[in-house]
């Protein structure tokens, strides 16, 4: 990489090289006072401190007490000092110990001999370890005095404590926007009534950002916007508002919806600390796992079938001990044929599991949550049965999953395929293009049968890694349907959720943000502005050229998907989840039941239910920040494959450009890597 565009990745703006970038910077500054230390030229060390203290801003740890440290001895001229500092916090962060030893927060070594944790957790059998977050303090107060607050906030800690954070201070909108999109720890955000709306770095694209937004002066910078701004980036975080104008008022405002409480400016910090943490212990409760846990610690004797609960028939056995060995006695102690009570049914849940899926709910931003234990093959299956009748047509993309052609079998709906762009020079299919879909669509309704076709099934994303504009798409569709269904497989997707890149290229996604548009009086204009532009009984040719907007009055919002939680969660295979927004679910709610009685087992595994239920916990907890990672990894093996002069000759990872042909590609844009990309043209390009 030149030097250049290293520097250039050092600017807060740059939301594509977090955690890596973040780890590089710190190891240049090693690198750096090493230097420095055998006698070589300080400049180095001073500039890559100076890079370093910007982003460092919008991180716990080392905090603001450290950086100050690692001023102070490079002001001092202390190269020996600094090397050590710098080289201790890097430690630190790279083995992420500081989350647990207190030492690492220290200016100087405290020497007790703790070694940085370099194992994982379990492998070294270490107990009683609390879980770490962040929390973002949005501030008026002048920054002279950030040191002090944190000292506040840290000084509400208490040993019973389920969970141990660290305030990470800001002062402006912008900056509390970059601390949201670069700190993958933080866990809530608390923000005070009068910061300012303007970052103290400068920021060209993060400025083009807010200026999109429309956020142009002081005026701008009110709590609720911000607080509104940081649901859309990462509805996961809980949100506390701390005002001293009258409370009631503003808890009455339904902008106000996104804040988990808003407290009176005088109530005692330690409430505010109490709901924080209790907001991430509600994250944090898994009921299915919980209760499984609690299970298997029990007494409890079997009489039935699964000779394999609490390990009998394995631990007794010359045989086949070696399996009990190899697993560990938990996994048959969390054994059970009983699929009703404490255990609750899959069948038809009303206790634990029925919890553990609205959270799964939450987490996804469904209005419902099915678990299916026998993979997205099922849950599509499931889908397809439940929302078509006998005669029902759906459109359908030819290279679909089978699961999908099974499903119209077991409904008897007829399949109206459609073909995916072929991309012969690869061997692959890309994705069915929306042209080709709004002909199917005006094909039927030219035939008279619209009526009968009841749904669009698209794979999103496909195997080669092509995702729709799903808002667009059902945009479209719904301008010629109202009430067409839409079922989107993303069996490869469901980490897309936890990125604000992705999300809004999910099915459910597209669905939260068609539901806020048809909520906006300005829908209502646009849609009959369109109307009067294309005039009574508009031709084919036109509608097909159009971009159509729906009547906001009409639609019927359907949206179905299906997620392989064992393909990109932590859930054991065949782990898989269906989730629903559907105004007219009632409708069809007991056909789900009888999809469920038709495709689940009597007998599921318990594990695997607990699995998902565990997935939904990390990703609501941490999915924002591996997903991130995951991007940032993709593109620098994207960067390094492409660069080797030795690899590249036998392999090239595809842009954008070579995976969608140009009259697919309004938006123009090429490649992540290209030239002049950045956050704001790429986000642009997935409108
Ligand atoms: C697009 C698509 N849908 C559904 C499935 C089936 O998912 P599962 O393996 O979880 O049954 C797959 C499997 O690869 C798939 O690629």
């Amino acid at each position: 990489m030149s030097k250049d565009s290293k520097a250039a990745q050092k600017r807060i703006d740059q939301f594509f090289s977090g955690p890596g970038a973040r780890a590089d910077d710190w190891r240049d500054l090693v690198e750096s006072a090493k230097v420095w230390a055998r006698g070589g030229h300080r400049a180095g060390y001073d500039a890559a401190l100076a890079g370093l203290s910007v982003t460092e801003e919008f991180h716990g740890y080392p905090g603001l007490q450290l950086m100050a440290a690692l001023r102070e001895a490079a002001s001092s001229g202390d190269a020996a000092a600094s090397l050590s500092l710098a080289t201790r916090i890097t430690q630190a962060l790279a083995t992420r110990s500081f989350r647990q030893h207190a030492g690492d927060w220290n200016e100087r070594d405290d020497g007790n001999g703790d070694a940085p944790e370099l194992v994982p957790p379990t492998f070294a059998g270490h107990k009683g370890r609390r879980p770490y977050f962040e929390t973002l303090i949005v501030t008026g107060v002048s920054s002279s005095q950030w040191p002090a607050l944190a000292a506040e906030w840290r000084k509400l800690r208490r040993p019973e404590d389920g969970f141990i954070y660290e305030p990470v201070i800001v002062g402006s909108l912008e900056d509390a926007f970059c601390a949201t999109m670069l700190n993958p720890n933080l866990g809530a955000v608390v923000i005070n009534e009068g910061f300012g709306l303007r970052s103290r770095h400068d920021a060209p694209v993060l400025r083009s950002m807010t200026a999109m937004a429309n956020l142009k002066d002081e005026s701008d910078a009110s709590a609720l916007r911000l607080a509104q701004i940081i649901k859309r980036i990462r509805p996961e975080l809980d949100l506390y508002m701390i005002s001293n104008r009258d409370v009631e008022e503003l808890a009455g405002n339904p902008e106000a919806n996104v804040v988990r409480r808003i407290f009176y400016s005088v109530e005692e910090l330690l409430e505010l600390h109490l709901s924080i943490l209790e907001g991430i212990q509600d994250r944090y409760d898994t009921p299915f796992f919980d209760n499984l846990k609690k299970y298997a610690q029990r007494p409890i004797g079997t009489f039935h079938a699964l000779p394999i609960a609490r390990g009998k028939s394995i631990f007794k056995s010359d045989w086949i001990r070696d399996m009990g060995e190899f697993y560990g006695p938990n996994l048959f102690l969390a054994e059970s044929s009983a699929t009703t009570g404490g255990l609750d049914s899959m069948l038809e849940p009303t206790g634990n599991i029925k919890k553990a899926q609205e959270k799964a709910a939450r987490a996804l931003g469904a209005d419902r949550v099915f678990f299916v234990t026998n993979g997205t093959s099922t849950s599509n299956k499931m889908a397809v049965q439940a929302l078509l009748a006998p005669g029902d047509i759906a459109i359908v993309d030819r290279n679909c999953h089978k699961s999908h052609h099974y499903g119209m079998v077991l409904a008897g709906a007829q399949p109206l395929y459609v073909e995916a762009f072929p991309m012969t020079e690869y061997s692959m299919y890309g994705a069915v293009p929306l042209a080709t879909i709004k002909q199917a669509l005006l094909g039927a309704k030219a035939d008279g049968r619209l009526d009968r076709v009841k749904m669009l099934d698209l794979t999103n994303c496909t195997f080669d890694g092509h995702i729709y504009n799903t808002r667009r798409v059902m945009e479209e569709c719904l301008a010629i349907k109202p009430d067409l269904i839409f079922l989107w497989d993303e069996a490869w997707f469901g980490f897309a959720r936890f990125s604000p890149f992705l999300r809004r290229r999910t099915g459910l996604g597209a669905a939260n943000e068609i539901e806020s548009w048809m909520h906006d009086p300005k829908s209502v204009a646009a849609y009959e502005k369109q109307q009067a532009e294309l005039g009574k009984n508009p031709s084919d040719e036109v509608l097909l050229k159009t971009r159509l907007i729906p009547d906001p009055r009409q639609i019927r919002l359907r949206v179905y998907q299906t997620n392989s939680t064992h393909k990109s969660m932590s859930a054991i295979r065949q782990g898989s989840m269906l989730s629903v927004k559907d105004v007219e679910f009632h409708t069809v709610e007991q056909q789900f039941k009888e999809a469920v009685f038709t495709h689940a087992s009597t007998s599921p595994n318990q594990q695997l239910i607990a699995s998902l239920d565990i997935s939904r916990r990390q990703m609501e907890l941490e999915g924002y920040g591996l997903v991130a990672n995951a991007i940032e990894i993709a593109l620098a093996i994207r960067q390094a494959v492409n660069n080797n002069p030795l690899i590249s000759k036998y392999f090239r990872i595809l842009g954008a450009d070579a995976m969608v042909p140009a009259q697919y590609r309004q938006s123009g844009f090429t490649d992540f890597l290209a030239d002049g990309v950045n956050w704001a043209n790429t986000l642009k390009s997935l409108d």
